[in-house]
């Protein structure tokens, strides 16, 4: 029989790029979705029929009901806020229990983690990360210095091993003089929480997915965060802390470079930016705050105002050399409906020095821009690629050759069904 393949849904920006929306789109072609980074510093909308979810740690694949949703090894997971999530999916109809795997070898985001997200943002000063103070920071880095504890690890002798890495922080938390805090509740719930993990499948998902894919099913990594946020990619240090691309999916899921198949590259119409770090496209004029009104960009996750931009094509290339993207997906193209011009960055410039290449440090460089005439027309209503305006046309098929990749979707509004696919 044909190996199965893994085909990679990213985001290839700042994140918030739409990956929820498609990968509950592509579900049905797929016999497995898993996350393989992150965790509930993801917000993950999807809306169909009138409903509307956000997922923070549980894959976008569990709204189809006869598939396999695995949290992977190279996620981090808060016991509480997945509880929360997955009884709200449960109180809305959805049977998770025999279909939601969650790996052993996940990473425990413990209520001292947060507190010591928030202490060390507070010791940051002025360059804060502006982090979503979900505690991935701390985790992950705890992950590395080999102290953390493992989803595997709530099935035996759990209070002793969690007792010893709180009090481990609590005293990193004294050295900080970060002494103020009260987590009594949170962690009432946090044990409520585990002993409702418990009731899961906690698996090895690595040998599942390597066994699915010998049956030749095909799995679907749905990413987290973009590459821009990727710890060794993104702009260090205002990053999240994994690997948010495509060498991620491998480590993150356990799954061989040569099991990956089709890499999709998710980006908006636009550009925007969550929290702090340079942002070179960023607007701060009335086209910058009529994008964000029109787009609703407000963070799903933490409620904050996004920053907002025009398309960054120096982002996107390097991006697309990362992860190796054999297809990108537009988003939100609806949101610049009623622009008359639209502008793309094709280079950054700094002290009369230009550069299409990504560089290492992105504080300081200006955004040079192209300027294309806007469509002014309803994309929302459409519902084939024939009846696209003209001037819309022109600018997917200005970005492809910018790109030299094809995107092959155009999302037309928030809903399942505002999809084109050509
Ligand atoms: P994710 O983190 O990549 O899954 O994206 P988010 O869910 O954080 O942010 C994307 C937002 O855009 C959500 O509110 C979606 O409902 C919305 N959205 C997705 N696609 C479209 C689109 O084509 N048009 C519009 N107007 N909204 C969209
Ligand atoms: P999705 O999956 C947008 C940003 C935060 C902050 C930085 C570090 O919904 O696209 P962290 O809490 O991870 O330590 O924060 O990364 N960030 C995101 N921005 N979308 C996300 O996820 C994000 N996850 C983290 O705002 O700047
Ligand atoms: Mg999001």
């Amino acid at each position: 029989m044909k190996k199965g393949k893994v085909d990679a849904l990213l985001g290839i920006v700042f994140g918030d790029e739409g990956k929820g929306k498609v990968v509950d789109v592509f579900t049905p072609k797929y016999d497995i979705v898993a996350r393989f980074a992150g965790g509930p510093n993801a917000g993950h909308t999807i809306i169909f029929e009138g409903k509307k979810f956000v997922l923070r740690s549980i894959p976008s694949g569990i709204f189809a009901e006869d598939k396999v949703n695995i949290i992977g090894n190279g996620c981090v997971i808060a016991p509480d806020l997945f509880t929360a999530e997955a009884k709200e999916l449960e109180t809305a109809g959805y049977n998770l229990r025999s279909r939601l795997h969650i790996s052993k070898r996940a990473h425990l985001i413990l209520p001292t983690h947060r507190v010591l997200d928030r202490a060390y943002e507070a010791a940051k000063g002025k360059n804060k990360v502006g982090t979503t103070g979900k505690g991935i920071g701390p985790t992950y880095s705890e992950k590395a210095s080999r102290t953390g504890l493992r989803v595997g690890d709530i099935l035996e002798g759990f209070e002793e091993k969690y007792a010893k890495l709180k009090a481990r922080h609590e005293e990193i938390l004294r050295n900080l003089n970060y002494t103020d805090y009260d987590i009594t509740e949170e962690e009432r719930l946090w044990m409520e929480g585990v002993a409702y993990m418990r009731t899961f499948p906690l698996v090895d998902t690595e040998i599942e997915i390597n066994k699915a894919l010998l049956e030749g099913k095909n799995v679907l990594a749905e990413g987290a965060q973009g590459t821009m946020l990727d710890i060794d990619h993104g702009t260090y240090p205002f990053v999240s802390s994994s690997n948010t691309v495509c060498g991620g999916v491998c480590t993150g899921l356990g799954v061989a470079p040569n099991s990956i198949g089709e890499v999709f590259g998710i980006f908006k119409a636009y550009s925007t930016r969550v929290g702090a770090g340079p942002f070179p496209v960023e607007l701060f004029d009335e086209t910058g705050d009529k994008i964000r009104e029109i787009g609703h960009e407000y963070g799903a996750v933490t409620g904050r105002n996004r920053r907002c931009g025009w398309v960054d094509l120096v982002a996107l290339r390097y991006a697309i050399m990362i992860n190796g993207v054999t297809q990108l997906i537009m988003m939100k193209s609806d949101v610049l409906d009623t622009f008359p011009t639209i502008k793309a960055c094709v280079a950054y410039e700094k002290d009369g020095q230009q550069t299409t290449d990504m560089p290492f440090d992105t504080e300081g460089w200006q955004a040079i821009y192209e300027e294309l005439p806007g469509w002014q027309a309803d994309l929302t209503k459409i519902t084939s690629e024939a009846e696209f305006p003209e001037a819309f046309r022109n600018y997917v098929a200005y970005l492809e050759r910018k790109l030299e990749t094809p995107i092959t979707i155009l999302s037309v509004g928030p809903d399942r069904a505002q999809t084109i696919v050509r």
